[in-house]
């Protein structure tokens, strides 16, 4: 049984990570061009950095959910035959014991020189500028994938939905692409397809079976049928 799971912002909520798209959504007070475009990082380097700054710090308060522990699960028993693919830029997959995770949208914990064009682990600040441990340039940025750029491990990611049994999709909107259109890739292989968020997403009609609830209920109770069928 191979499966892909693709994770969006609805996944972490429950750990108290704010979502992009609902009431309280995390880009309230900045315009997404300010803080996710290599244009706004030109135009205000100090305030992107300040933003990124702010939510890799604030990794430290947040836990994984059973959501993301089900899936650590998941991956105990499946291994390389789970892919899980997700466009959140923090670390709870991880966190909750999944280890071969692609992290389409990049991540609060990597920095990526301008300079020379390595990734770091990055725990700490760039605001402060920090010289960069490859080449000592401070030309260290967040490596997040901002809007007009592309996302990574694209390749990987329709090779394992070609491979794929089951295509499942949690807590994601529907409304960013490529990874909204990876139910339509799924579809056109004849892949089925599982839709796991609070309500309908904007592709909801694309997928085989849609449950409508919290990820933190519904996935448990997910990772659970699958493993009890193997
Ligand atoms: P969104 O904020 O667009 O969507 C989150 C979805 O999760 C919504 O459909 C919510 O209904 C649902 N949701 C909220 N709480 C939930 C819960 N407890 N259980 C299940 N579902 C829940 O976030 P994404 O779809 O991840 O890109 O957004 C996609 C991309 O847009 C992000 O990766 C980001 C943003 O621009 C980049 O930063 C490049
Ligand atoms: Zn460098």
């Amino acid at each position: 049984m191979r499966i892909v799971v693709l994770t969006g912002a609805g996944v972490s909520a429950e750990s108290g990570v704010p979502t992009f798209r609902d009431a309280d959504g995390l880009w309230e007070g900045h315009r997404v061009e300010d803080v996710a475009t290599p244009e706004g990082y030109d135009a205000d380097p100090g305030l992107v950095h300040a933003f990124y700054d702010a939510r890799r710090a604030a990794l430290a308060d947040v836990a994984p959910n059973p959501a993301h522990l089900a899936l650590g699960r998941l991956e105990a028993v499946l291994g390389h035959d789970l892919t899980i693919v997700t466009q959140n830029v923090d670390d709870l997959h991880e966190r909750g014991g999944a280890h071969h995770v692609l992290h389409m949208h990049g991540e609060l914990l990597s920095a990526w020189c301008r300079a020379c064009g390595h990734r770091f682990r990055w725990e700490g600040t760039l605001a402060d500028r920090p010289a960069c441990p490859g080449c000592g340039v401070s030309e260290l940025r967040p490596d997040i994938v901002w809007f007009g750029e592309m996302p990574y491990e694209m390749d990987r990611i329709s090779a394992a939905i070609a491979e794929a049994d089951l295509f499942v999709s949690i807590g994601t909107s529907g409304a960013v692409y490529p990874a909204a259109g990876f139910v339509i890739e799924a579809r056109a292989r004849g892949i089925r397809s599982l839709e796991i968020n609070l309500e309908p997403s904007e592709g909801t009609h694309w997928f085989d079976e849609a449950r409508h609830g919290k990820a933190g209920d519904l996935v448990p109770r997910w990772v659970d049928e699958v493993l009890g069928r193997l």
